[in-house]
C-alpha cells in the first residue's frame, strides 16, 4: 500500500532493480582486474549499495563514509562535515563513489578533493539519480542510474528528516508534509 505521505511512485522497486542490475554489468566490466575500493555514503545510499554491490560479479573491497551537508533547510549548504571516515587507505586504489542522488553537486565535490589529496588512483562516481538541473558546481557523475525531476524525492534509502528511508520505491512527498 502507498505510504500516506507519498503523493506519487516516481520509480516501482521493479524498475529501480532493472537499473542498478543494469549499472552492475557495466561495472563489472570497468572494474573486473581492479579491486575497487567501493565508498557508500551513508545513508541515503546503503540500499542502493547493497543492490549494486551484488550486481558487479568482480571482486570489490566496500567501505561507507557519512558525511553532513545540510544547513537547517533542504539544500545543501557546501559545508560538509565527517561524521564517519573510511577505514581503509585510499591511497593507490580505484575508488567508486556510490551515491544516492547528486543535487547541487557540493558533497561529492568536496569528497573528490578530500580523496585526491589522499591519493587515489583513480575515482569515479555512480548515483541512482541525479537532478542536473540543480547542479551549483561543476560536478558530473560517470554513470547515472536515472535522471529526476526538480523535486523532493524520498523512499530506497532517501529520507526526510530520517523518515521513509525503507520505502522500496522511491516517490515525491506530499507538499503538506514538508511545508
Ligand atoms: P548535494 O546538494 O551536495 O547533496 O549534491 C546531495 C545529498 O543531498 C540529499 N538530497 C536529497 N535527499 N531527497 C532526499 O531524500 C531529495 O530529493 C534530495 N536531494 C538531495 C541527499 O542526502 C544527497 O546525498
Amino acid at each position: 500500500m502507498l505510504h500516506p505521505d507519498i503523493k506519487e511512485v516516481l520509480y516501482s522497486e521493479e524498475e529501480i532493480a532493472k537499473v542498478t542490475k543494469d549499472l552492475g554489468a557495466v561495472l563489472t566490466e570497468e572494474y573486473k582486474d581492479k579491486y575497487p575500493l567501493v565508498i557508500g555514503i551513508l545513508k541515503g545510499a546503503v540500499m542502493f549499495m547493497t543492490d549494486l554491490s551484488r550486481a558487479m560479479d568482480c571482486d570489490l573491497e566496500l567501505d561507507f563514509m557519512d558525511v553532513s551537508s545540510y544547513g537547517a533547510g533542504m539544500e545543501s549548504s557546501g559545508d560538509v562535515k565527517i561524521i564517519k571516515d573510511l577505514d581503509t587507505s585510499v591511497e593507490g586504489r580505484d575508488v567508486l563513489i556510490v551515491e544516492d542522488i547528486i543535487d547541487t553537486g557540493r558533497t561529492l565535490s568536496y569528497l573528490i578533493e578530500i580523496f585526491r589529496y589522499r591519493k587515489a588512483k583513480s575515482i569515479k562516481i555512480v548515483t541512482l539519480l541525479d537532478k542536473k538541473e540543480r547542479r551549483a558546481v561543476d560536478l558530473q557523475a560517470d554513470w547515472v542510474g536515472i535522471e529526476v525531476p526538480n523535486e523532493f524525492v524520498v523512499g530506497y534509502g532517501l529520507d526526510y528528516i530520517e523518515k521513509h528511508r525503507n520505502l522500496p520505491y522511491i516517490g515525491v512527498l506530499k507538499e503538506e508534509v514538508y511545508q
